[in-house]
């Protein structure tokens, strides 16, 4: 027997027993007479003693153990005589009679402990020695256990878990598919799910009218902190449902997981917003609500004061920052601008109106606004002296955009976010579809799939940006944590969206005639969801990025470095898979 106790389990109540147990060596003490080794394992730290007076040849042999060494001590467990209150088990120790090297190791590359001296690099090639830290073990428990929950809420809810298949043919959720070469049949590929949407939908067809499966999704896109290639959904899909029974259930679940793990009940209704008035008062379709600073239309206001910038703009916006104005020289204004400026936020420049403690005004349009116009831009925010207002004006959308990125950033430079706090909420009524300029043709903003709102669906042909869906997201402190919709299950309604999104009915049968298909053999309503649960554990979890709560990530680059993957392959499996690799 290797072990009778893992190392977080003793306590004062053993003392006098007879113990075994096995582990890592995480410190090793010399203090002379005595030797003290931290012995580690999941499960906790327990002290292990080695007296040189009475077991001098078992002391020595202890002294020369090196960090990470596998180790199987027996011993009697005694009261230390230095009690360590920061650890359950810091009350005893193991006066060690017997000891076991059972493997040994080299100078790990950094310290596993709490807190460790590895930069992330290093810590991403040896995940197996990060994973040993305690932070990370934490995380990947309490994964667990959000995903036993989650089994456990939706199989009481009469939900089945069924898997579908990995190697299928693209999914369309916008992102470029991941492709797999198959060797039977010579120049095909398979696509890697971007979710199982295709199959869940089939499989209401086929009469399993609640499903879920805790499934890998692969999307080739660009990486952030909330984002990998691979990444777990929670995937959902009911039948003989509105969007209302949706919402419902999906909604209890996110209850009953914010009451098991952080112990918040949420009495009242999550709030519903429309994309619209997201999108207006927050310039963002996953808005924080943590925090008020909501954006104002100046659009009416601010036009005819012979500024041409604002004159020629589409929208003209601005938020308002409280109380202050003495945070805000000249420098920390031009860094604020500098920030709207950066290529990825967009803006030409930022307007600034300072609402002074002596209640005159001061702006950088000054020259085209007088007091009175200030006042009433200020009236429009209730603001009062010592607050600062910023506005940004041009096309619609992407003022607002900027404006949404703007709060964003003031609230945390001005540390408006309560991160003991949770503002869940549901936005819906997302535009059908939307313009891609590069493409120059209308996309499905959540999937082709979506169904239109029924009193739009007139708009289809003739205004579809107009169309708004049957579509939802569940956001939490502006964390997109899900999104679902109710599906389109006519035929002729589906033709319609495939119209409108530029595929021929011919590309659309090569696509998508299998579920077209199935539509034609009975199709109940339906519809659904997908949570991320790696936001979702991430957000538990206190964690920036997603990759803290992943055993295995890939880097932003989308690299495996402790695996070397992706990697070259041989010349035999190209010339098995009839595939020549392009030299530029
Ligand atoms: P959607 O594309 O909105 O919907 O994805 C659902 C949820 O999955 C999470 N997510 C991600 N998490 C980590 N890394 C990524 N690259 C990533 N992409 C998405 C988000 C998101 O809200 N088939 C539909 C669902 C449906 O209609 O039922 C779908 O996949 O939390």
């Amino acid at each position: 027997m290797y072990r009778t106790h893992t190392c977080g389990e003793l306590r004062v109540e053993n003392i006098g027993t007879k113990v075994t147990l096995s582990g890592w060596l995480q410190k090793n003490r010399d203090l002379g007479g005595m030797t003290f080794i931290d012995l580690r394992d999941r499960y906790g730290i327990t002290q292990i003693a080695f007296n040189m007076e009475t077991n001098a040849e078992l002391c020595t042999q202890a002294r020369k153990l090196g960090r990470e060494f596998v180790i199987q001590v027996t011993g009697e467990v005694a009261e230390r005589y230095s009690k360590n209150k920061k650890i359950p088990t810091g009350e005893i120790e193991i006066i060690a009679t017997d000891l076991k090297v059972l493997s040994k190791s080299e100078v790990p590359p950094f310290t596993i402990e709490d807190q460790t001296d590895g930069g992330e690099d290093i810590l991403m090639k040896y995940r197996y020695l990060d994973l040993r830290r305690n932070p990370r073990q934490q995380a990947l428990m309490l994964r667990h256990k959000m995903s036993i929950a989650v089994r456990n809420y939706l199989d009481k809810q009469g939900f089945i878990d069924v898997e579908t298949p990995v190697l299928i043919k693209s999914t369309p959720e916008g992102a470029r598919d991941f492709v797999v070469p198959s060797r039977m049949n010579e120049g095909n590929f398979y696509a890697l799910p971007q979710s199982p949407q295709v199959f869940k939908q089939l499989l209401m067809v086929a009469g399993y009218d609640r499903y879920y499966q805790i499934v890998k999704c692969f999307r080739d896109e660009d990486l952030r902190a909330d984002r990998q290639p691979e990444f777990t959904q929670i995937d959902c899909e009911m039948a003989f449902v509105e969007q209302e029974d949706i919402l419902n259930t999906f909604e209890g679940m996110a209850k009953h997981i914010f009451k098991m793990f952080k112990n918040v009940d949420f009495n009242e209704p999550f709030k519903r917003m429309p994309f619209s008035e997201a999108m207006a008062k927050y310039g963002s379709d996953k808005p924080d609500l943590r925090f008020g600073m909501e954006i104002n239309n100046l659009t009416e206001i601010s036009k005819g004061k012979n500024f041409k910038i604002f004159d020629d703009a589409e929208y003209i916006g601005g938020i308002c920052a409280v109380n202050v104005v003495d945070k805000f020289s000249r420098k920390a204004i031009d860094k604020l601008t500098d920030f709207v400026k950066k290529p990825q936020i967009g803006a030409q420049g930022l307007v600034w109106i300072k609402y002074d403690a002596d209640g005159t005004f001061k702006s950088s349009i000054d020259k085209f606004f007088g007091a009175e116009d200030l006042q009433q831009i200020a009236q429009k925010f209730d603001a009062k002296p010592n607050d600062i207002i910023f506005l940004i004006s041009g096309n619609y959308d992407k003022s607002l955009k900027i404006l949404g990125d703007l709060r964003l950033e003031l609230a945390k430079e001005l540390n408006l976010i309560d991160n003991n706090k949770f503002a869940p909420l549901w936005v819906v009524d997302f535009p059908l579809v939307e313009w891609n300029e590069e493409t120059n043709r209308f996309h499905a903003m959540h999937h082709p799939f979506t169904s239109p709102k029924p009193q739009d669906i007139s708009m289809l042909e003739t205004e579809p940006a107009k169309v708004r869906a049957n579509a939802y997201d569940f956001v939490v402190n502006g964390v997109e944590l899900g999104g679902g919709s109710i599906r389109i299950h006519d035929s002729e309604v589906q033709r319609k969206m495939f119209d409108t999104l530029g595929f021929t009915p011919e590309e659309a049968q090569n696509q998508f005639g299998f579920l077209m298909n199935a539509f034609k053999y009975g199709a109940p309503p339906h519809g659904g969801i997908a949570y991320g649960l790696d936001r979702w554990v991430a957000m538990f979890n206190n964690s920036e990025s997603i990759k803290d709560v992943i055993a295995f990530p890939k880097n932003n680059s989308g690299k495996d470095v402790m695996i070397d993957s992706p990697s070259p392959v041989s010349k035999e499996q190209l010339d098995e898979l009839k595939l020549l690799i392009k030299k530029d």
